[in-house]
């Protein structure tokens, strides 16, 4: 019996093994010949050092239908996801750069992990069994998607992954008691594997050694019509939601949980999403930027929304274990930002679709709870599948 659990054991370790090696090691291109000739697997490769001398990897995943996503190490971020289209044309999906050096300026959170609590805290404050825990704020009052230093903005730790479901790598983060204002020595880790179903999948775990708030997604910007080529106005959207949390105008949930039907919130059936972005009330830039609530259940893995995009024929459906989706229409994209060919990224040029708890939820007892305690595993999962149609 134990020797026949070894056998099984080497089965599943030895191909990804394989594929490092297989893959070469150092030489991960971007588009280049020897990725796209290189057999389905995981390819190592530096991708550059922080501003403190600290060296970051990239790793690209490929699996057996030629779509490769390529994740640093530097914020566990996704900077490039390449999906055929429906004549087998391959675009990159997702916004985002091929060198580190505009990842580590002031950026839009593109592609990158989101943590120790994704999306916003109202006045960067909460109270957790008596005691007041005061965060950093970084986005007017507000403390925004882990704070000044997130974890978008840290080297995490890489090791691939024995998967039989497809090239697979955990990225692992230590987060130190206090760090941002945080309670509790946290270790957050997110598997990123991409399918032989053509899926990125995405599972997060974390555990902690106090108390803590935890809420990690993935910020990425998608346009299905691949990244650079304009607004996503015209992309088709549909989410299994019926209602959704209003924000006030620093974008903090009013407490309330309100219907979307009769309102430009409304995607319960397939709509395009500039049909009525115009009508979205809300500060400036407008636009949509809302959490939705969404249907099923939270504990097993369900469809959160549909995007379909005619030209391409590309869809990216996303199912998810959390109860909720944050719907961002890119409107903060004002131009500034450039593609790697020097293509301005301007608002609504792509879109996001983060799943995640309830923005500000630890102050909002009605929503549901994202305190983890040392008892307990934080698990979370996310899958991002692509497709055609005609
Ligand atoms: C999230 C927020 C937005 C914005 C973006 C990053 O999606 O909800 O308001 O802060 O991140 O620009």
């Amino acid at each position: 019996m134990r020797q026949l659990f070894f056998i099984l054991a080497c089965m599943a370790v030895l191909p990804a093994l394989s594929m490092i090696a297989r893959g070469g090691g150092n030489s991960t291109g971007t588009g280049g010949p020897a990725e796209r000739g290189a057999e389905p697997g995981v390819q190592r490769a530096e991708f550059g050092k922080t501003k403190d001398g600290r060296l970051v990897e990239l790793y690209a995943l490929k699996n057996r239908h030629g779509m490769v996503a390529k994740v640093t190490t530097y914020g566990a971020t996704l900077i490039e996801l390449n999906v055929p289209d429906r004549n087998g044309q391959v675009a990159d999906v997702v916004l985002g750069w091929d060198k580190l050096a505009p990842y580590l300026g002031e950026e839009p959170y593109f592609g990158a992990t989101v943590g120790r609590v994704a999306n916003r805290i109202a006045k960067g404050t909460f109270t957790l069994n008596g005691k007041t825990c005061k965060l950093a704020t970084n986005n007017g009052p507000n403390h925004l998607h882990g704070g000044l230093k997130g974890f978008d903005k840290v080297v995490w730790q890489a090791e691939v992954q024995p998967s039989s479901a497809g090239p697979s790598v955990r990225f692992t983060y230590h987060s130190p008691n206090g760090e941002e204002g945080y309670p509790g020595n946290l270790t957050a880790s997110v598997t990123y594997t991409l399918t032989d179903q053509n899926e990125v999948k995405l599972d997060y775990a974390a555990t902690t050694d106090a108390p803590t708030p935890v809420n990690l997604t993935n910020h990425s910007y998608f346009n299905l019509a691949g990244e650079g080529s304009g607004t996503i106005l015209a992309h088709e959207l549909q989410i299994e939601a019926d209602s959704f949390t209003p924000v006030d105008d620093t974008l903090i949930p009013t407490g309330e949980i309100k219907p979307v039907k009769g309102t430009p919130m409304d995607f319960t059936t397939v709509t395009p999403i500039g049909a009525r972005i115009d009508q979205v009330p809300g500060a400036p830039p407008g636009g949509y930027d809302h959490n939705y609530v969404l249907r099923g259940s939270k504990l097993s893995l369900v469809l959160a929304a549909k995007v379909y995009e005619l030209k391409t024929g590309r869809v990216m459906e996303v199912l998810t274990t959390e109860p909720g989706l944050q719907f961002y229409s890119g409107n903060f994209l004002d131009g500034t930002l450039k593609n790697r060919n020097g293509v301005p990224y301007q608002k609504h040029d792509g879109f996001c679709l983060e799943t995640q708890h309830f923005p500000d939820s630890v102050n909002h007892p009605g929503f549901p709870s994202m305190i983890l305690t040392p008892d307990r595993t934080y698990r979370s999962e996310t899958i991002y599948r692509f497709s055609t149609r005609k």
